[in-house]
């Protein structure tokens, strides 16, 4: 089911899907090892699509830990919200997001976790989500996304692991996830923690 209606919805709107399958559960399952999703206490998903990822984030988010998906394609968040009770999805684009009303009276994020196609968006894309996200990433707290081995290479796969190395500390790649299709790995890296 949720392979066919993401396929579907590859079809027409190829350029946010991204792919053509979701991520397979061994790709969300390194996902969520570089987050450090188990001791999170409030997490931020981006592009969650069919729940790939959301799936293995309810598994193992702790008890009163909140979660906020942002998910631009109204289909898939439909579908979100049948699937996943208690969570909180928002249909909007990352980028345009007002995450400051939002966190109003709630911590900010400790993870971000993105499922987005960041080598099909052209840099200014690329950019205006990371400036809209990260200023509500908390010090210290982790950012977590990943990438198709070889469409890295691509001028903007180069460009989106630049864009991480300026904006994040300590950024690594995981080992490269086969069971996936097509294979993947992961970016992790941390918001810097202020010195004074
Ligand atoms: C490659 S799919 C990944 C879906 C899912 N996370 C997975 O890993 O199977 C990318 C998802 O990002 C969503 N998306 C694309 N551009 C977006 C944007 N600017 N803001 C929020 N979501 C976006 C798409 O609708 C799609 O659901």
């Amino acid at each position: 089911m949720s392979a066919s209606l993401f396929f579907r919805e590859f079809l027409t709107n190829w350029q946010s899907v991204g792919a053509v399958a979701p991520s397979s559960p061994a790709l969300a399952e390194r996902m969520m090892e570089a987050a450090g999703i188990w001791k999170a206490n409030h997490v931020l998903e981006l592009g969650p699509g069919t729940g790939a990822f959301t799936a293995a984030i309810r598994d193992s988010l702790p008890k009163h830990s909140e979660y906020l998906g942002i998910e631009i394609n109204d289909g898939f968040a439909k579908q979100l919200r049948e699937r996943f009770h208690g969570m909180n999805f928002e249909v909007a684009g990352a980028q345009e997001f007002d995450f400051a009303s939002y966190l109003r009276g709630r911590p900010p994020f400790d993870v971000v976790v993105s499922g987005l196609p960041w080598t099909a968006f052209p840099r200014s894309l690329q950019e205006s989500i990371l400036e809209n996200v990260l200023p509500h990433l908390g010090q210290g707290g982790s950012f977590a996304t990943f990438a198709y081995l070889g469409f890295h290479q691509l001028p903007s796969g180069r460009r989106f692991r630049q864009l991480l190395h300026e904006r994040l500390h300590g950024v690594e790649t995981s080992r490269v996830v086969w069971a996936n299709l097509p294979p993947a790995f992961v970016y992790i890296g941390r918001k810097a923690k202020e010195t004074h």
